[in-house]
């Protein structure tokens, strides 16, 4: 059943953290199904834009340790939301572990899965790339979702996010995965296990990281005001690489 954030008081004996992130569709919905083997755990929206900024977490016993800490997975808002940014979504991320979790709550690692069937290349890959400390990159799981079997078509796409628009965060640390979406809780369990074989890190090194990204400048992410240094950062990001479609509000975070 899906369980609604109010409140929960995550503690660091309840369980390990794992951060799913990715575009609406991406397939973030089916991986928490898959690994729970359960079909409604989580609500599939096929619908491509999300309006809902809701973060959700479900805790899912380890099939391989179920007498271990289960983990927790937290979906959060896909980054394609057709009202709310970017910057605001980490922020709404960010103000959930705040509200939800103590700080020394165990985080396995954040998953973003990448839909390989879009020729597309996500445009939010630069928010990942502002991820500055490192264990949290270390802890970075690029999984790509929707092979739909088409293994030889779609390899060299794989190939190519791998040298050119991940090829910073893997220099840095984070691996990549497939998810092959067979629908058998194995297919999902490899990839989070590449996860759990790490030394969890603490949350409030990820949320640190997260408010930095939203912020600028290590300020909290309550500050409603732009800033100018994040901001002359981003355009020359922008000067650099051309991202397709995103919406940019400097009124966020
Ligand atoms: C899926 O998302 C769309 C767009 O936000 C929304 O209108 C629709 O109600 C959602 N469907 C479900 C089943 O949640
Ligand atoms: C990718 O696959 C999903 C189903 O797995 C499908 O709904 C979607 O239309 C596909 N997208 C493209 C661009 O082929």
């Amino acid at each position: 059943m899906p369980k609604k954030a109010q409140k929960p008081r995550i503690k660091r004996e309840t369980g390990i953290l794992i951060l799913l992130m990715g575009h609406t569709g991406a397939g973030k919905s089916s991986f928490i199904n898959t690994a729970s083997n359960r079909p409604n755990t989580a609500l599939v929206n096929e619908s491509i834009t999300s309006e809902s900024v809701e973060i959700m977490h479900f805790t899912i016993p380890n099939p391989a340790n179920p007498s271990e800490r289960p983990i927790i997975f937290v979906e959060t808002p896909g980054f394609n939301h057709i009202k709310v940014n970017d910057f605001e979504i980490l922020r709404h991320i960010s103000e959930w572990m705040s509200r939800s979790c103590k700080l020394d709550v165990r985080v396995g690692g954040i998953i973003y899965f990448h839909p390989i069937n879009q020729s597309r290349i996500s445009e939010t890959n630069w928010l990942l790339n502002y991820l500055s400390s490192p264990e949290p990159v270390q802890h970075l799981l690029l999984t790509t979702t929707k092979w739909d079997g088409r293994l030889t078509e779609y390899e060299h796409r794989e190939r190519e996010l791998k040298h050119k628009a991940w090829k910073g965060l893997l220099d840095r640390g984070a691996r990549t995965s497939q998810f092959r979406n067979d629908l058998s809780p194995e297919s999902a369990w490899k990839v989070i296990n590449m996860l759990l074989d790490l030394e969890p890190l603490e949350l409030r090194i990820l949320k640190r990281d997260l408010d930095k990204i939203c912020a600028g400048n290590g300020n909290t992410a309550h500050n409603t005001k732009p800033r100018k240094g994040l901001f002359s950062k981003l355009f020359r990001l922008f000067g650099l690489v051309r991202f397709s479609g995103l919406v940019f509000d400097s009124s966020s975070c």
